[in-house]
């Protein structure tokens, strides 16, 4: 039985899901051959077999592993359904705690990480039904939610190029005006970091229009995962944008920004790169192995010029990127290196 620090939980997921893990899955057996990959259930493959989005075997499983990579979830079998594949993925990340969601998002003079607060906000708030039909969901927030994930954001403006935007919606709501303060409080111990405050809106215009002036942009939870699409579609597109989750020394949560796209789903057509750069950040946050990391992404940006996939306007299918993915990994002759006789 492997140890709880060689264990990797891969959830595979929904759609495309299957199809991009496999090649990521190929990818870590070659990078990090004694990592032992334990594979399980989430989302609508786990409500077809068990009923729930999340088992409570995946969540002890994913509990007790070092790090958890996971491909997207989503089914429009489920869309109107009472039990969705996406309470799966909600639950997981709080059942983790992994509250600060890194979104980088890089091309040519462009590269900003979006720090994406993952478990508070609208999407963990009270929601229902009043009797009068009305249907509500409610942004809530902790000060201590948003200090802790704003310190994520200067410590990685600190390690970066020193520019930290705090993005919110203050001239309207009052968890942005608490967002402020919150981050405003702790700018003085990072006086590296120069912070400036910017609303949603015009945060949206701006990464559109001049992307190239973010460094690290922190936000809460709905902002960040609108802002992170918008961020990836300025950068190459959905298929090419990875993320880590962490949390405060728990197993971190690795996944694609993208969905499932059931629309070309079992078609081996799929671009695997938001996958495999998951795999990336999992080698670095998760096994701190940084030389790998690194490896992988340079093997991944050539099969991108090598064999691109049918969205980069190539014909690589998902099983000729990964394999290209590999051939350079071998070239580079990082597996042999690295891991000789284990
Ligand atoms: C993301 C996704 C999820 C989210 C969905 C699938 C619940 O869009 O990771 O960005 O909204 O967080
Ligand atoms: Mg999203």
């Amino acid at each position: 039985m492997p140890t709880v620090s060689e264990r990797v939980v891969l959830l595979p997921g929904d759609g495309i899901g299957p199809e991009v893990a496999e090649q990521a899955r190929l990818a870590l057996e070659v990078l990090a051959p004694e990592v032992a990959l334990d594979e399980r259930l989430i989302g609508a493959a786990a409500i077809r077999a068990t009923g729930s989005p999340l088992p409570q075997e995946t969540i002890d499983a994913c509990l007790s592993a070092v790090a958890v990579l996971k491909g997207p979830v989503g089914d429009p079998e489920f869309e109107a359904a009472e039990v969705r594949p996406e309470q799966g993925l909600l639950a997981l990340r709080a059942a983790l705690d992994t509250y600060a969601n890194l979104r980088p998002a890089v091309l040519g003079e462009v590269d900003v990480l979006i720090v994406r607060e993952l478990v508070g906000g609208l999407y963990f708030g009270a929601r229902g039904v009043r009797d009068d039909g009305t249907v509500f969901d409610t942004c809530e927030y902790h000060p201590r939610q948003v200090e802790r994930l704003a310190r994520w954001g200067f410590r990685l403006a600190e390690s970066r190029r020193g520019l930290l935007t705090s993005v919110d919606k203050a001239n309207v709501l009052e968890t942005s005006r608490m967002w402020r303060r919150v981050v405003d409080e702790i700018a003085p111990e990072f006086p590296e970091v120069q912070v400036e405050h910017m609303l949603v809106d015009n945060a949206a215009m701006q990464l559109a229009t001049t992307p190239q002036q973010f460094d690290v942009i922190v936000t809460e939870n709905m902002f960040g995962d609108i802002l992170s699409d918008l961020a990836a579609a300025v950068t190459g597109g959905l298929g090419m944008a990875p993320s880590a989750s962490l949390s405060d020394g728990g197993p971190g949560l690795f996944e694609p920004v993208h969905g499932s796209a059931p629309d070309i789903a079992g078609r081996g057509v799929a671009n695997p790169v938001a996958m495999l750069r998951s795999t990336a950040l999992l080698l670095e946050h998760g096994l701190a192995r940084t030389e790998e990391a690194e490896a992988l992404n340079r093997a991944i940006e050539a099969a991108i010029v090598s064999s691109p996939t049918i969205d980069l306007g190539g014909t690589a299918s998902t099983s000729d990127f990964g394999a290209a993915v590999r051939e350079q990994l071998a070239v580079d002759g990082v597996a042999s290196s690295s891991y000789g006789g284990s």
